[in-house]
Order: C-alpha cells, then structure tokens, then sequence
C-alpha cells in the first residue's frame, strides 16, 4: 500500500470564501454513501460513468474510488455560447467520448444542475446514442431556477440560489482546487 500523503495545507483561495455550505467531510461522507448506492443498484451490469468537464472532475474522481465494482469512465467537454437561459442549454461539444455508449449502462455525472437546460441538452444527445440505460448523478441540485424537470437518479446536496465554487466548480477558472463548496466574498466576483 502507497504511504498516504502527509497533511496537506489549505489552498490560500480559502481567504477568498465568504460561508463554507459543504465542509470536506460532509462531501466525503456523502460521495462515499454515493458509490455504495451505486455500486448496489448496478451490480453484475456494465457501468459507464460520463462527466462533464471542467467542473466535475474532484466529484468524479471521488464517486470513482467509492464504486465497488468493475467500472469505467469517460468524459465530454463542452463550451455554451453564452448562459443556458438564452442558449436553452444547447452547447457545443468541444470533446466527444471516446467510447461507444450503444447497448451501456451510462450513468451521467454532473456537478450542478441549476435550471437544468445543459443537462436536459446533453442527456437527450446521449440518448441518441442507443444507451441500454442512462441515468444521472449530480452532486448540488440548485432546485429553485429549474426550468426543465429532469429525472436525477442520485443527488449529493441540495443547495439554495447561491453561484458556488470549490470542490471542482469555479470562478473564471479559480477555486477548484478548494476542499470545501463555498460562496465568495463579494469583491472576488
Ligand atoms: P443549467 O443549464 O442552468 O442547469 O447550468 C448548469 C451549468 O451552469 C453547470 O454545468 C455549471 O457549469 C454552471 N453553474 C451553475 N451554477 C453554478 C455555480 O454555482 N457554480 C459554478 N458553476 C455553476
């Protein structure tokens, strides 16, 4: 077994945070309980896990280590021309995946869904694709500018209209890197 690593001081970005909404252990606890819901519900099936890049990558690669079964992941990335409120959630593809979903079990992981417009857009051209069944797990469900109902199979948290950051999601590229989900302060806006 690999040495674990020695205690990792905190990103200087966390002076930046106004409130933290979900400490590092809540997240852990929850992600954890995530995969072993997951790992029952497609036990003995072929399970292809498809993120959506930038944001989703911390989420991911922590659902991924708490997946019990044999499994695989795959990755699209996508640029929107502008808020999904004027764009109705169309986006271009800027990264396809590079495996063929036809006849899988897909489940697609977001970190959050907000009026739900990208990821109805994007479910429906995976649906093209002839999935044996496709599914959706998202970490933040902000529920109240939803405008599209889209069925979510697994949630993490629940979270109020606030724009987040940390734990993958970002602010012009900033704050990935944060352990914690958090809203800035308002001059770092
Ligand atoms: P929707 O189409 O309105 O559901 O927008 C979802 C997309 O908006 C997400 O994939 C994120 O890229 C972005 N987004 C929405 N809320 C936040 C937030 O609080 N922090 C970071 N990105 C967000």
């Amino acid at each position: 077994m690999p040495e674990p690593c020695p205690a990792t001081p905190w990103p200087v970005e966390m002076q930046d945070l106004a409130r933290v909404l979900i400490g590092a252990e809540e997240l852990r606890e929850r992600v954890c309980a995530l995969g072993t819901q997951i790992s029952g519900d497609y036990a003995g099936q072929d399970l292809l896990l498809v993120g959506v890049l930038r944001g989703v990558t911390i989420f991911i690669a922590d659902l991924l280590r708490a997946i019990t079964i044999p499994v695989t992941v795959d990755f699209i990335a996508i640029s929107s021309y502008g808020p999904s409120l004027q764009t109705g959630g169309v986006v271009r593809l800027t990264k396809d995946l590079e495996e063929p979903i036809e006849g899988r079990h897909v489940l697609f992981v977001e970190d959050v869904i907000d009026t739900g417009l990208t990821l109805s857009y994007l479910l429906r051209t995976l649906r093209a694709r002839g999935p044996a069944s496709l599914r959706t797990c998202v970490l933040l469900d902000k529920r109240a500018h939803r405008l599209i109902d889209v069925d979510i199979a697994y949630h993490g948290f629940a979270l109020h209209d606030e724009y987040v950051v940390g734990y993958g999601l970002d602010h012009r590229q900033r704050y990935r890197n944060l352990p914690v989900v958090g809203v800035l302060k308002p001059e770092c806006y």
